[in-house]
């Protein structure tokens, strides 16, 4: 599939950012599996790093590749994050959860000195929203935070597991899909989803991306903040 080569074509392009001896974030979804597939061949050839797993799922196959790995308690800066996107617009602004890791995610991400994001060319947006707004939230909160989100102009689905129960995140949270279809305003939406009481955290991913490196067929594109 013409994706799965831009997906590692970008993945691959990241590698420059990992030197010897850092704290590498590992981000999640399947560009990121690519990166992590990646470094572990790094590892094996001896370079030396330890990560931080943004999920249960890229933790377990970070671990199976051999990659050392750490955790907050004993590291709280991070020296290179590499993770994926849904979508990202001209600002380098990110629409990320697709996956259901965007709150480990966004935390990594802000303790990170580099974040590169690596992307498929399907994922370059004049505007963010085309692909639904994941945003977590408790349990607790779920009905009133969907029809709140409904009067910003969302349609609001509950995510559900193929077996129709709902998705939980690896925090035991749920998240709510939101089809904005065209966020114009992206910096104030994120806003307001930050201030409403009962959401954990949202997709958006306004001023926080240093690197994009985005794979249109065999080139790839390394745009800047
Ligand atoms: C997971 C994410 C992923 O990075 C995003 O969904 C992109 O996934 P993929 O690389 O599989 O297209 O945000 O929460």
């Amino acid at each position: 599939m013409a994706n799965d080569l831009e997906k590692e074509g970008a993945a691959r392009a990241s590698l420059k950012y990992i030197k010897d001896g850092q704290v590498v974030g590992l981000g999640t979804g399947s560009t990121a599996a690519c990166f992590i597939r990646l470094l572990g061949e790094e590892v094996k050839k001896g370079l030396q790093i330890r990560g931080i797993p943004t999920s249960v799922r890229s933790g377990e196959q970070a671990a199976n590749l051999g990659i050392p790995l750490t955790t907050f308690d004993e590291c709280q800066q991070i020296d290179v994050t590499v993770d994926g996107t849904d979508e990202v617009d001209p600002q380098l602004r990110l629409m990320k959860g697709g996956g259901g890791a965007l709150l480990r995610e966004k935390i990594v991400a802000s303790a990170s000195k580099q974040y590169v994001i690596i992307a498929d060319a399907t994922k370059h947006v004049p505007v963010l929203g085309k692909f639904p707004l994941p945003v977590e939230v408790i349990k607790f909160a779920q009905a009133l935070v969907s029809k709140r989100i409904a009067a910003l102009g969302a349609e609001v689905t509950l995510r559900r597991n193929s077996d129709g129960s709902p998705y939980l995140t690896d925090e035991g949270n749920y998240i709510l899909d939101c089809h904005f279809s065209k966020i114009r305003g992206a910096d104030g939406l994120a806003n307001k989803l930050s201030d409403m009481p009962g959401v954990v955290e949202h997709g958006l991913f306004i001023n926080m991306a240093s690197v994009v490196l985005i794979a249109d067929g065999t080139k790839v594109i390394e745009l800047k903040r």
